[in-house]
């Protein structure tokens, strides 16, 4: 038996509740345009699989909110035990108002305001994930201004390329993120200056969508490099925070490989921590929730145009972007399995007035009726949370079962 969310009865697509099978038909039929449908039993046996697979660790999630935002999906992740990673005063804001407490929250982000440090520092959020040496000058000034203490955790960039889409990698020297360990003695410095900061922890968080372990635990390893002689010379290293970037297979809707390949990077991350005395933090985003969500959508229109088929369907790059900025495949699957006529080549195109907004190319499908609905698979991470206003169409629901 595959280990899938979604999947068919007698042509229908449903969704696996607790409760058992539910047809996306009938919820389908109340609405009147394009929804987001979040399965929470999707989201839980995810938080426990990952949770379960650290078991012996000191640890907590972290979960990265910036991969869905959604208020019953905050909510859900308090409720399983998990923090939040959050990377502007508007994320950190909604998750207080979501359940999360202060203590749940790290605050990443490599151009954090005067006004996000202030926020951070008063509501006394857990760790601040400096990214860069101005930030921490900026921070420590700031300590000083209002005459309190700031938790910093020091995000590492350890120049590691992952094999990802090239937008997506964040830990290479290219990138923006981070500071390169060759800083380190003047982050030392900095810290010395300040008394307000508490450099308390590491971070590094190199990519996303990543499906190899080599590459997460080349990471976890220079982390605890530089702990060691972080710890060496009097900084009191007590937090370790791995990042997120555990990817998924978005070709099958059959999670066993990524369950497995999930399994591995934890028992090799426990081996290489064995020894580390504190805590050890991730930010998973796409791992917990990237599954549990698709986005219905329906047929406005079938069109030939002498040269190629389309299906033209309500939602676009605007509900989902992925597939126009990273050339993302998303499976596309009819709520209702049409069996009366031969499957053809479709591009599956959206309403917004560009041409990148195709949410699959070359699709095989059944010929569709103006009406049908059609899931986008495996959207539950950065989709809505990536959702615009362009082209002033509305923002589709969010429905979480
Ligand atoms: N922590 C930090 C500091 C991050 O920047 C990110 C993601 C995460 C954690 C969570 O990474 P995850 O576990 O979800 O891979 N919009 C892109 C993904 C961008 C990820 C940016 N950072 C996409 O749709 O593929």
């Amino acid at each position: 038996m595959k280990n899938e969310s979604f999947v068919y009865q007698n042509q229908e697509l449903g969704v696996q509740t607790e409760n058992g099978w539910r047809s996306l038909n009938e919820l389908a039929k109340k609405q009147s345009r394009p929804f987001y449908l979040y399965s929470q039993n999707s989201i839980k046996q995810r938080v426990k699989n990952l949770s379960e697979n650290l078991n012996g660790l000191d640890f907590k999630l972290h979960y990265a909110m910036k991969a869905n935002s959604n208020a019953s999906v905050l909510k859900l992740m308090k409720s399983l035990g998990c923090g939040a990673d959050v990377v502007s005063q508007g994320e950190a804001q909604w998750a207080l108002e979501n359940g999360f407490t202060a203590q749940d929250i790290i605050f990443s982000g490599v151009a954090k305001s005067k006004s996000d440090l202030q926020f951070a520092i008063e509501n006394d959020l857990y760790q601040i994930n400096v990214e860069s040496l101005p930030e921490l000058k900026r921070l420590g000034e700031l300590t000083k201004a209002l005459g309190k203490k700031a938790r910093v955790g020091i995000r590492i960039n350890p120049n590691i390329k992952v094999d990802t889409h090239p937008y997506i990698t964040t830990g290479f020297q290219e990138n923006k993120f981070g500071i390169a360990e060759y800083q380190l003695r003047e982050v030392a410095e900095i810290v010395k200056t300040y008394p307000g900061l508490l450099l308390s922890g590491l971070s590094s968080h190199i990519g996303s969508q990543i499906r190899e372990v080599p590459p997460l635990i080349e990471a976890v390893q220079s982390l605890l490099r530089t702990t060691r002689s972080l710890i060496q010379d009097g900084h009191p290293i007590t937090t370790l925070d791995i990042g997120g970037g555990l990817g998924i297979d978005y070709a099958t809707g059959d999670e066993t490989v990524e369950l497995e390949m999930m399994k591995s990077f934890c028992e090799k991350a426990k081996d290489v921590l064995k020894d580390f005395k504190g805590r050890v933090m991730l930010e998973p985003g796409r791992a917990l929730v990237a599954r549990s969500g698709i986005l219905c959508t329906q047929v406005e229109y079938v069109k030939y145009n002498g040269h190629k088929d389309f299906i033209i369907i309500n939602s676009g790059m605007n509900h989902l972007m992925r597939p126009a900025l990273y050339e993302a495949f998303h499976r596309i699957l009819p709520l209702t399995k049409r069996s009366e006529t031969p499957e053809k080549l479709y591009d599956v195109v959206g309403p917004i007035c560009e041409s990148s907004d195709v949410l699959g190319r070359n699709r095989q499908l059944s010929p569709p009726h103006e009406g049908d609905w059609l899931a986008i698979m495996d959207s539950g991470a950065y989709g809505m949370s990536m959702a615009s206003f362009y082209n002033r169409h509305e923002f589709p629901e969010e429905i979480i079962i």
